[in-house]
């Protein structure tokens, strides 16, 4: 299966960041961790701060060259409209992803714009949610 994996703002300074929230790997080591969890898969990694440059990797999508998404759009969750009118282009399956449990911390994280488009949602496990959300991908596709 191809797939593409979008992350959002900030989440290329992770390692560094609000470990207690978001652990101490890089977005580098969670990359690494899914190329070889999954080999027989073919990932794509896309990240950016911008919310254009991520409604534009998303039109991008619409080519036809992967069969499914894992996108952790971080702080662009909550607040943007953009984000989500170009997931609902998709054709193909997205799940959405966090590292902390986006339920059980400041209330303006509860509401997720991008996920309410999604197939679901994974939240909370840290860089597994990822491994997680390849496997619901795997579900969705087959
Ligand atoms: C996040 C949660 C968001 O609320 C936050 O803005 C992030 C990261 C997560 O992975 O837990 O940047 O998406």
């Amino acid at each position: 299966m191809k797939i593409s994996i979008l992350n959002g703002p900030n989440l290329n300074m992770l390692g560094t960041r609000d470990p207690e929230h978001y652990g101490s790997d890089t977005l580098d080591d969670i990359e690494k961790l899914l190329a070889e969890s999954f080999p027989d898969h073919e990932l794509t990694f896309f990240q950016s701060n911008g919310e254009g440059k991520l409604v534009e990797a998303i039109h991008a999508l619409l080519e036809g060259n992967v069969d499914g998404v894992v996108a952790n759009f971080a702080a662009y969750t909550h607040t943007s409209v953009a984000i989500r009118d170009a997931i609902e282009l998709l054709e193909i399956p997205i799940v959405e992803v966090h590292l902390s449990n986006i339920h059980a911390r400041e209330k303006f994280r509860e509401q997720t714009l991008t996920g309410s488009v999604a197939d679901g949602i994974i939240t909370g496990f840290g860089k597994h949610s990822y491994v997680l959300g390849v496997h619901a991908l795997e579900k969705l596709v087959n």
